[in-house]
C-alpha cells in the first residue's frame, strides 16, 4: 500500500510516520524538511499535481492551519490549508481512485450541547479556524473521493506544541498557574489517532468511510488535564514539585477566538467500527508518560 502522508513534523505527523511504517509512505512537510517532498497543502495545484504524480493508494492529511486564535486575522491562509488544500486533494483521490484520509475537529460544534456531539449533529463553528476545518469537511464530501473524516480535539504528545508541553514548561517557572475549569472536552493523545488510523487503513477495502469521531474516552477539564499532566510528571520524576493550579473561568482568559464551553465527541460510530471501546483519557495519559 503506498500511502502519501502530509504534515509529516506536525504532532500527528510525527506519530503517523512511525504507525504507517508497514505501508511505502511518501512524507511531506511544508518546505520540505525532514521529508520526501515539500508540499504546502495551501497550494492547489501542487496538491493536485503530486498526487496525480504519484498515484498513491491512500493520503493522509495530517496537514493543518491549527493557530486557532491567529486564524482570527489570518482568514486567508486558514481556509487555504483547512479548506481549498483539503478539496483539491479530495479531487485528486477521487480522479486517480485513492482513499482520502482527513481529520478534523471538535471546534465545528459551538459547544451548547450537554450531551456528546454526534457525526450527524448539526455544525454551527464559533471561530475561523472552526470554519475552516468545516469547509474542508464539506469539500472532500462534495469531491465524490472514497474518504475517512476523522473529528478528534484536544489533541496533546511529548513533542509538537500543545497543551501538556505548555504545562510542562509553565509549571517549571511558576508557583502558581490559573487553568480553565468550564470548558469540558477529551484529551487524546496523537499516538493513539495514529494507531488507530493504521489499525483501519490494515483493513484495506472493509475500512469504514465517511465521517467518525476518534478521541480518547470520559472527558475532564483544562484544569482536570493539567492536574493529571502534573501526577504524571511527578510520579515520572520530571518535575520535583508541583505548582498550584487555580480554577478560572473562560471568561477570567480571553482569546481572539472564542472556544465551545462543551466539545465531547461521541465515539459511538467508531467503537462499533473498532469492536472495542477507545482508553480512557486519563490511562492514555499514563501511556503517554511511560512510552515518551
Ligand atoms: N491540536 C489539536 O488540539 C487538534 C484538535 C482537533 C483537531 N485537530 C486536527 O488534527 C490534525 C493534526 O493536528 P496537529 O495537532 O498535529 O497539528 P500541528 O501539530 O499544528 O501540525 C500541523 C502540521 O501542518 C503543517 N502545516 C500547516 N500549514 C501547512 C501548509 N499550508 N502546508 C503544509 N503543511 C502545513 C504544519 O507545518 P509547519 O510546522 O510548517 O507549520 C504542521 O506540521 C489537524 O487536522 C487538526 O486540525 C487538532
Amino acid at each position: 500500500m503506498k500511502i502519501l502522508l502530509t504534515g509529516g513534523n506536525g504532532q500527528l505527523g510525527t506519530d503517523l510516520r512511525r504507525a504507517l511504517g508497514f505501508a511505502e509512505l511518501v512524507t511531506t512537510t511544508r518546505n520540505g524538511e525532514d521529508a520526501d517532498a515539500a508540499l504546502d497543502v495551501g497550494d492547489v495545484d501542487a496538491v493536485e499535481n503530486l498526487i496525480r504524480a504519484l498515484g498513491p493508494d491512500v493520503v493522509v492529511n495530517a496537514a493543518a492551519y491549527t493557530a486557532v486564535d491567529r486564524a482570527e486575522s489570518e482568514v486567508d491562509a486558514a481556509l487555504a490549508a483547512n479548506a481549498r488544500g483539503p478539496g483539491a486533494m479530495a479531487r485528486a483521490c477521487a480522479a486517480t481512485g485513492a482513499m482520502l484520509v482527513h481529520y478534523s475537529t471538535d471546534y465545528v460544534f459551538d459547544g451548547a450541547s450537554a450531551q456528546p456531539y454526534r457525526e450527524q449533529d448539526a455544525t454551527s463553528p464559533l471561530g475561523v479556524y472552526g470554519l475552516s476545518k468545516l469547509e474542508g469537511e464539506q469539500a472532500i464530501r462534495a469531491s465524490g473521493a472514497r474518504h475517512l473524516i476523522l473529528r478528534t480535539a484536544w489533541v496533546y504528545a511529548m513533542h509538537g506544541h500543545n497543551f501538556l508541553r505548555t504545562m510542562l514548561r509553565l509549571g517549571a517557572e511558576r508557583d502558581e498557574l490559573r487553568v480553565v475549569a468550564d470548558q469540558t472536552g477529551c484529551p487524546t493523545p496523537a499516538w493513539l489517532i495514529a494507531d488507530t488510523t493504521a489499525r483501519l487503513l490494515s483493513r484495506g477495502d472493509a475500512m469504514p468511510a465517511g465521517t467518525r469521531h476518534l478521541v480518547a474516552s470520559g472527558t475532564t477539564t483544562w484544569h482536570g488535564f493539567a492536574d493529571a499532566i502534573f501526577d504524571e510528571a511527578l510520579r515520572h520524576g520530571l518535575i520535583d514539585r508541583r505548582p498550584r493550579l487555580v480554577p478560572i473561568a473562560t471568561a477570567d482568559y480571553p482569546t481572539p477566538a472564542r472556544r465551545p464551553a462543551y466539545s465531547v465527541l461521541s465515539t459511538d460510530a467508531l467503537v462499533a467500527d473498532l469492536g472495542e471501546a477507545l482508553p480512557h483519557w486519563r490511562d492514555a495519559l499514563a501511556l503517554t508518560f511511560v512510552n515518551r
